[in-house]
């Protein structure tokens, strides 16, 4: 089973502008704890480089673009995330990389754990010891 997907959530657009709508259950699969987002980024800024061993998160490009990679350490996947109707779901013990940000860029993030909780690992040799223990 992937560690990430890309969901495409629902818009409408019409001549007053276009409305985009995540809902529960259909486009994630969680209750949302926490919610932030990412402003004031340039195309020289770094973000992420970090994994999460209990988290599930939904993510949404507000407006502007940027990279993500994601890792869950077998598998690597780049998107260009934009202000579309793609949003992606990521689990546990993904570690992501997010870079090449215009300087419009807001990303969303919604989040099923609060901040205390969800256990950021910021070491790759670390991360890539859960992975081994989490697949053997
Ligand atoms: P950081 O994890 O470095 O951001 P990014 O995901 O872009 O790499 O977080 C930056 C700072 O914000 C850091 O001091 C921790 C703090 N923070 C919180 O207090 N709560 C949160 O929910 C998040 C995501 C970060």
């Amino acid at each position: 089973m992937s560690s990430w997907n890309i969901v495409e959530i629902s818009s409408f657009p019409d001549e007053r502008g276009n409305i985009h709508i995540a809902e529960y259950d259909k486009d994630f699969d969680f209750n949302v704890k926490r919610i932030y987002y990412l402003t004031g980024m340039s195309e020289k800024t770094s973000r992420g480089g970090h994994a999460h061993v209990e988290l599930n998160q939904f993510m949404l490009c507000l407006a502007g673009s940027f990279d993500i990679e994601l890792n869950d350490g077998i598998l690597k996947q780049k998107f260009r995330m934009k202000n579309d109707s793609k949003a992606l779901c990521v689990g546990s013990l993904v570690w992501r990389d997010m870079t090449n940000f215009t300087a419009d860029a807001v990303m969303l993030v919604l989040n099923d754990r609060v901040y205390s909780e969800d256990r950021v690992v910021r070491c790759y040799s670390t991360f890539e010891k859960l992975v081994y223990e989490k697949n053997v």
